[in-house]
């Protein structure tokens, strides 16, 4: 895949507030915030220049936590570059007191919350804690979108949605070709087999939207899956 194609196959402010508020980022709920402390955490795999975790801790109050990885180094610096730039200029503070203010809270809390970039593979990432996944997985291989359905079924403890911009290879209960293939036991959670669509504005689309497709996540019932979240 092209540096070119990487660099331009993004989702700007007006797409990634759709995103957002289709992941159900955008307004307050009580079930996302304990003693007035945010519980979310959103991650995006394969987080470019890191604009879409930017705009998560710059706009969304109900998250603690913004986490991106990125395999390119120099994609990774200039993420970097941008959140220096944010924090030193005192825009950051300035975006989230007024995003805080927006849904009636006390600014306070505000200071808690965190964004980690991360230069990595994405493989190599405990996803254990992330609440909300977004893959930009037009750039990604079959084969890579096939391990990490498996990588979010057994680690993602804690996901409820993730979106991704394509279908998703989900795997059946019994499913297994291979011997190395995961089997289901294994399997903390699952993503639902009925994913919504909705249409967001990307960087390469002019008003009618890309589609991007929202999956629930749910608790795997098999005795191991539950035995293994419980020591988590
Ligand atoms: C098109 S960009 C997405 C940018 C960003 N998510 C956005 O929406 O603005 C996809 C990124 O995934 C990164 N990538 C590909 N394989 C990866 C891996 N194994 N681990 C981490 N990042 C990876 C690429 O380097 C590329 O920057």
């Amino acid at each position: 895949m092209s540096y070119l194609w990487f660099s331009w196959c993004l989702v700007f402010a007006t797409g990634a507030r759709q995103l957002f508020n289709h992941m159900g980022l955008s307004a307050p709920k009580s079930r996302n915030i304990d003693n007035g402390i945010p519980k979310l955490q959103f991650f995006d795999l394969g987080s470019g220049g890191g604009r879409l975790v930017l705009q998560s801790h710059l706009e969304l109050p109900s998250v603690c936590r913004s986490v991106g990885i990125e395999l390119s180094p120099t994609r990774h610096e200039i993420a970097m570059r941008r959140m220096n730039k944010l924090v030193v200029s005192g825009t950051v503070d300035r975006i989230r007191e007024l995003a805080y203010k927006s849904w009636g809270w006390e600014t306070g809390s505000c200071s808690s919350s965190v964004i980690d970039l991360i230069e990595g593979d994405l493989f190599e990432l405990d996803i254990t804690k992330a609440t909300h996944m977004y893959l930009l997985s037009l750039c990604f291989s079959e084969s890579m979108l096939e391990r990490i359905v498996d990588k979010i079924e057994t680690e993602g403890f804690s996901l409820q949605i993730v979106a991704s911009l394509r279908l998703l290879p989900l795997r059946k209960s019994g499913d297994r070709s291979e011997e190395k293939d995961t089997p289901d036991n294994l399997r903390v959670v699952r993503l639902g087999e009925n994913p919504w669509m909705e249409f967001i504005e990307m960087s390469w689309t002019r008003g009618d939207g890309c589609p991007v497709y929202f999956y629930s996540v749910k608790k795997s019932n098999t005795k191991q899956g539950v035995d293994r979240r419980r020591i988590q």
